[in-house]
């Protein structure tokens, strides 16, 4: 018997690079995820805001059994995170960026994050940065304007590309060796920036690692439905429907949620 879906939220349709991840890791698993692409992009909200519009996510899943959530979205989880651990009784796992990896592993000592004006801005996102990256200089920069292009199926357009090479620019005039990646959009910029950045540049997204720490958490609390014979995944968004529906396979079902 299922023990209940894996639940998914994120500000829009860039949390299903998370989803992808799990999904490859965990077939067995139902999963709901939840696009809350009417509200995107919450990079510029206050702390307040991204907390009403987590619980609000939250309350969605739980309603419909999920047995965890993850916050696909480094915004909700540098901001609102700590809030729905104290507040709702189920385990949930969020995206902080990779900074670890690319402060251990740096050779020039200069490393690039791109990530919202709300996760550059967190207490969580600036812990991380000065527990690992100590003596490495981190040269932050807002991905203003990405969330929205992408969210409008703009993602392979010549404003993005001009969008990027701005950002872009500045952190290579610096010499870094690692691009970090600090918001779940951004791992479907990476044919883009592949084509921009020096081969000795390496992008580093969170996905993987999400996925691990999800199959670790459900195994440690036996929640893992790994025999489910027909597993199902619904997808839901908020907003328009066929931009999820031009990044996700076929085989799973969208729906619009007048949320
Ligand atoms: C946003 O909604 O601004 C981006 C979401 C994220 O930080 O992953």
């Amino acid at each position: 018997m299922s023990k209940g879906p894996i639940g998914i939220f994120d500000s829009g349709i860039g949390g299903t690079s998370i989803f992808k991840e799990i999904h490859a890791l965990l077939p067995n698993e139902n999963f709901i995820y939840l696009a809350d692409s009417k509200n995107a992009p919450y990079g510029n909200r206050s702390k307040e805001e991204i907390i009403r519009l987590s619980i609000k996510n939250t309350e969605f899943l739980i309603a419909k059994g999920c047995k965890i959530i993850v916050v696909a979205c480094n915004t909700a989880t540098t901001n609102a995170i700590d809030y729905l651990r104290e507040n709702y009784p189920i385990p949930f796992i969020g995206i902080e960026p990779a900074i670890k990896t690319a402060a251990l592993n740096t050779q020039t000592k200069s490393v690039g994050i791109l990530a919202t004006k709300g996760t550059l801005s967190s207490h969580l996102f600036h812990k991380t940065t000065d527990l690992y990256a100590n003596g490495i200089k981190v040269i932050e920069q807002v991905g203003e304007g990405i969330v929205p292009l992408i969210e409008s199926g703009k993602l392979n357009s010549t404003e993005m590309k001009l969008l990027l090479d701005t950002y872009i620019k500045p952190m290579l005039e610096q010499n870094i060796d690692y691009l970090v990646l600090g918001c779940t959009h951004y791992p479907y910029l990476i044919p883009i920036l592949a084509e921009m950045l020096p081969n000795d540049v390496k992008i580093i997204d969170s996905g993987l690692a999400v996925a691990k720490q999800t199959q670790l958490i459900l195994s440690n609390l036996n929640l893992l439905d790994d025999a489910t014979l027909e597993p199902t995944t619904q997808l839901f968004s908020n907003g328009d429907v066929s931009v999820l529906k031009s990044i996700i396979e076929d085989k799973f079902e969208v729906s619009y949620l007048d949320f």
